[in-house]
């Protein structure tokens, strides 16, 4: 027995990937993972999941409105997405008379379903690798211009070829690993989806920013559309005579639920991570902006609270603009702490010194200390650049002077007045006057205090206008040129850099860093342990909301059916959300979470804000990804929508 027990724990150690969840792959490629996949539970084939040749679970997956994930769950068009991937578009049919936001919105027959111009979902039709393609006729004496030259020209041919069918064929040429790797992506992309259902605001954004990154979670965030297509089942442009689509495959929803242990995969769009960066980076990240930022961004958050805090007008104006801010806000103190907890500069260093002492006498050699240089001469203006992102930048007077769109009905001057001096401050003592405009250093000396400053802008457009000017260009016409020449200096390093570190560590597997291209995490539904003493289980129930319903509490305040129904009894152990370890990040939200099967029984909308720093660098301890049980969504369906007819479409298992 004992030598049984050791002889697992030496299989363990010698193969780290069977424990780690970490990783996004692609699903072309994702033959490569299925073994691993299968050995935890796993009992799909790899043409389930990716074909060009059968339909298979990526035609169920869609990239919905450029930046979140859907799926298709019936034969009839019907997807499923996050509540707030459906935000602007459910906020842009409400007014007054009809709150589709606060009171929710059901299609009770197709014709009631609402259109969204501008919104679009897209069907990957294939990907393939085509670096030999994008690299033909490069030759070894070009130099970088000209290889960036080629690969462009090379890059649009495919792209016009992949889409000369047309029928709402789009294509792109992606790089992968800093450009080591290409490939072309083909979608077809549909452009009528029309909104079908979405529970009200206090469930579908339940909690709201107090939850926001955290567990126990037990937000309801979903919304309903249905795609529709033309007679020929092909995209069309909005019209009544357009046909809800049939989707070559639909999810089967599964009511057996999950408990803790079981597998489950995210199959989607994760937008960006930089897991291969150099230690230079991480430190600026965890020691420089994200701390500055946090600072910046709790200031401006405090202020904003405080007006919202007295009138119930100046809460509706700010909610969406808080969210804003406060939501890259909790996710970067998670990013900072878990980066430090798992001394990851430390980690990088050592790792940067033993590929130097491998790389010695190859083409490799002095890399990393090269990208510390770029870095040394980078984080500075870098860190100005951001200055002005988060300060001056976000000061709203200013932003209308330089002519940004802005919705007047959702402006409250004596915000925005305390939000200038504290963002003009902050902007003029952090930063040396060689990032600030001639016109600004002159000013400050004119107007001797920020608040006097503050009292000529808010009084004289001119005044306004001019100082909007000098701050946009000296951060359109300086800074951002220096940024940009420096981060493409440091982008063509790392090309040299991956492919150094995929050399020196040749049997492990690498995943491209996201990119918004369709991707597969794996892992199971498991719990952890957030602090000392204490484990949180990995699924919430319905008694949960019950215990934070608040009425004086905005965030906590549930409809008062949910309340009804739940005072008749016997909803206790209704699932709302459960967490795993599913490697996933920002553009993953609204992304099926399906079963060993292949069956959704979740959506992804969230991670833990203790594991926020898996986009640099995965912890399987803390990382967890936040899915809202699939049942749950049935259960709202049939008690608060009262729309079952939704449900008659979809096809349900209950098999484990
Ligand atoms: N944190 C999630 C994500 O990054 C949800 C954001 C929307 N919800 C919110 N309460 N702000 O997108
Ligand atoms: N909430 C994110 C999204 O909207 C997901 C995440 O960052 O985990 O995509």
């Amino acid at each position: 027995m004992k030598k049984l027990i050791l002889s697992v724990a030496l299989l363990l150690s010698a193969l780290p990937f069977l424990k780690a969840d970490e990783g996004m792959w692609l699903p072309s490629l994702i033959s490569q993972r299925i073994g691993d996949m299968q050995a935890k539970g796993l009992r799909l084939s790899a043409e389930d999941i990716y074909s060009v040749n059968q339909a298979c679970l990526k035609d169920a997956v869609v990239l919905f409105g450029g930046g979140c994930t859907g799926e298709l769950v019936s034969d009839r068009g019907l997807l499923l997405t996050n509540h707030h991937c459906g935000y602007s578009y459910i906020q842009k049919h409400s007014s007054v008379e009809h709150d589709y936001l606060k009171d929710g919105f059901w299609a009770l027959s197709q014709d009631q379903e609402l259109p969204n111009p501008g919104l679009t979902v897209r069907f990957l039709e294939k990907m393939e690798d085509v670096t030999a393609l994008v690299l033909k006729g490069y030759k070894s004496k070009m130099n970088e211009d000209q290889r960036q030259a080629l690969i462009r020209k090379n890059a649009e041919k495919l792209r016009k070829e992949a889409e000369k069918a047309g029928n709402g064929l789009r294509a792109s040429v992606e790089a992968l690993y800093y450009g080591n790797q290409y490939f072309l992506f083909v979608f077809r992309e549909y452009r009528d989806v029309r909104l079908v259902g979405a529970p009200p605001s206090s469930i579908g954004k339940f909690g709201g920013e107090t939850d926001n990154w955290m567990w126990p979670r037990h937000t309801g965030d979903f919304s309903i559309f249905r795609i529709y297509a033309g007679k020929d089942n092909m995209p069309a442009d909005y019209s009544p005579e357009n046909i809800p689509y049939t989707p070559k495959k639909s999810l089967r929803i599964s009511l057996a639920g999950v408990k803790e242990g079981d597998f489950t995969f995210v199959y989607g769009c994760p937008g960006s991570t930089r897991e291969y960066i150099h230690s230079a980076e991480v430190d600026y990240i965890a020691n420089v902006s994200d701390p500055e930022k946090i600072g910046i961004r709790t200031t401006r958050l405090q202020l904003m609270k405080k007006h919202m805090d007295m009138s119930q007008a100046v809460r509706i104006q700010y909610s969406s603009k808080y969210a804003g801010v406060a939501n890259a806000w909790k996710k970067w103190q998670g990013e900072e702490k878990g980066i430090k907890k798992m001394k990851t500069v430390a980690a990088k260093q050592d790792f940067e010194k033993r590929f130097e002492q491998w790389a010695a006498g190859s083409e490799y050699k002095g890399i990393t200390d090269r990208l510390a240089a770029l870095y040394a001469a980078r984080n500075p203006v870098f860190r100005a650049y951001e200055y002005y992102n988060e300060t001056v930048r976000s000061i709203e007077k200013l932003r209308m002077a330089a002519g940004y769109p802005m919705d007047p009905k959702d402006y409250y001057e004596p915000i925005d007045k305390e939000m200038f001096v504290a963002m003009m401050d902050c902007f003029d003592k952090s930063l040396d006057d060689s990032f600030k405009p001639a016109y600004f250093i002159q000013k400050r000396k004119e107007y001797g205090s920020m608040e006097a400053w503050r009292d000529a802008v808010f009084a004289d457009e001119a005044e306004a206008n001019e100082l909007a000017f000098s701050i946009d260009s000296f951060y359109f016409n300086v800074l951002r040129p220096q940024v940009f020449e420096l981060e493409n200096s440091i982008d063509l390093t790392y090309r040299d850099y991956m492919r150094g570190q995929m050399a020196f560590d040749a049997s492990k597997a690498f995943y491209p860093d996201a990119n918004l291209t369709l991707r597969i995490a794996y892992g199971h539904v498991e719990g952890y342990s957030p602090s000392d003493a204490i484990y949180y289980r990995p699924v919430s129930t319905l008694k949960g909301i019950i215990e934070k319903d608040n009425p004086a509490i905005f965030d906590y305040n549930i409809p008062q059916t949910l309340r009804d129904i739940y005072a008749e009894g016997g909803h206790d152990d209704q699932p709302v959300c459960f967490l795993a370890t599913n490697h996933t990040t920002g553009g993953n939200s609204g992304s099926p979470v399906l079963n060993a099967d292949g069956d959704l029984v979740g959506i992804n909308f969230d991670r833990v804000w203790e594991g926020t720093m898996s986009d640099i660098v995965f912890d399987p301890d803390f990382c967890r990804n936040i899915s809202l049980d699939v049942r749950y969504i049935l259960f709202i369906i049939r008690e608060i929508g009262h729309a079952s007819y939704l449900l008659d479409e979809m096809h349900f298992t209950s098999s484990k």
